[in-house]
């Protein structure tokens, strides 16, 4: 069983977008710089917008978090992003999710300039992607695609069996792997045997948000096991959607929860927004 490593990737991928981010403004005078739309106090999202801006400050990017209280309203989110979208200092513009329930998340996603649309949510960036066209990729199954590259696993032809099938993660990770040339299922809360399809899978990718989900006996030997899942252990750990202990020694390569997905999501978020800002150059 061989771990795959996505801190030790994600640093790698860092240190290469600060080079290029470097030079991009040596060449154009441009910093990339990335807007997030923070709404509410959930502490997961305020965790994880703190990580992101954090990881564009170590590679010199430029970012700034509008932070807006749990009961603002649908225009003023709304006139938020149309001044984002018209902000030629901006590359990027991140909604982080959910949004409490009074807003329509999909027309906000829809608001988003989809050159600007880093995170990949916009509807045009989505029907690129299930398309084959090049757009922008939904950070998390980007990263995991980079990380099966990284260690010379090739999808084409496997069974992948994606769990969990989210905007966010499922769906985008089964196109990236239909892409790839895999034989793909998308299981859900309401599949009836999610058993009988992991086991019938080459490589099983969860992004369920269920705490020991994928158990040993749900795994064929010598199975690829992808966990995107980040759940809170009642100890207070930070711990996956797959059984780690049990099902690894029965894997020829597993993610680590943490240091497996979570890094590589935001590399992605940054190698995204660089390319972005490259493109915002070219234009300017
Ligand atoms: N909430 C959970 N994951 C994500 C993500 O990748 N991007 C955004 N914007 N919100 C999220």
């Amino acid at each position: 069983m061989q771990i795959l490593d996505g801190k030790a990737l994600a640093k790698k991928i860092e240190d290469r977008v600060a080079v290029d981010a470097k030079t991009l403004k040596e060449t154009t005078g441009r910093t990339p710089g990335l807007a997030v739309i923070l709404v509410g106090n959930d502490p997961a999202s305020h965790a994880y917008v703190s990580m992101k801006k954090k990881a564009c400050d170590r590679v010199g990017f430029y970012s700034v978090t509008h932070e807006m209280p749990a009961d603002i309203s649908q225009d003023a989110i709304e006139n938020t992003i149309k001044m984002m979208n018209q902000n030629t200092s901006i590359d990027g513009i991140l909604i982080q999710l959910p949004l409490p329930p009074q807003v329509d998340t999909t027309k906000l996603l829809e608001l988003v300039a989809p050159n600007k649309d880093v995170d990949g949510f916009h509807p045009y960036n989505v029907g690129r992607l299930t398309t084959g066209l090049e757009g922008f990729v939904p950070c998390t199954p980007l990263g995991v695609m980079e990380l099966l590259k990284e260690y010379n696993i090739d999808p084409k032809g496997m069974n992948a069996v994606v769990v969990g099938a989210s905007n966010i993660v499922g769906k985008p990770m089964a196109a990236l792997l239909l892409n790839a040339d895999a034989t793909v299922q998308i299981t859900h809360i309401y599949t009836k045997d999610l058993k009988a399809c992991t086991l019938n899978a080459d490589i099983i990718l969860v992004g369920a948000g269920v705490i020991n989900l994928i158990k040993e006996d749900m795994v064929k030997e010598g199975a690829i096991v992808i966990d995107i899942g980040i759940n809170r252990a009642p100890d207070g750990k930070l711990v996956g959607d797959v059984d780690f202990k049990n099902v690894s020694s029965k894997c020829s390569f597993i993610t680590p929860v943490p240091g497996g997905v979570g890094p590589m999501t935001i590399a992605m978020l940054l190698q995204n927004t660089l390319r972005a800002a490259q493109a915002h150059a070219k234009e300017s």
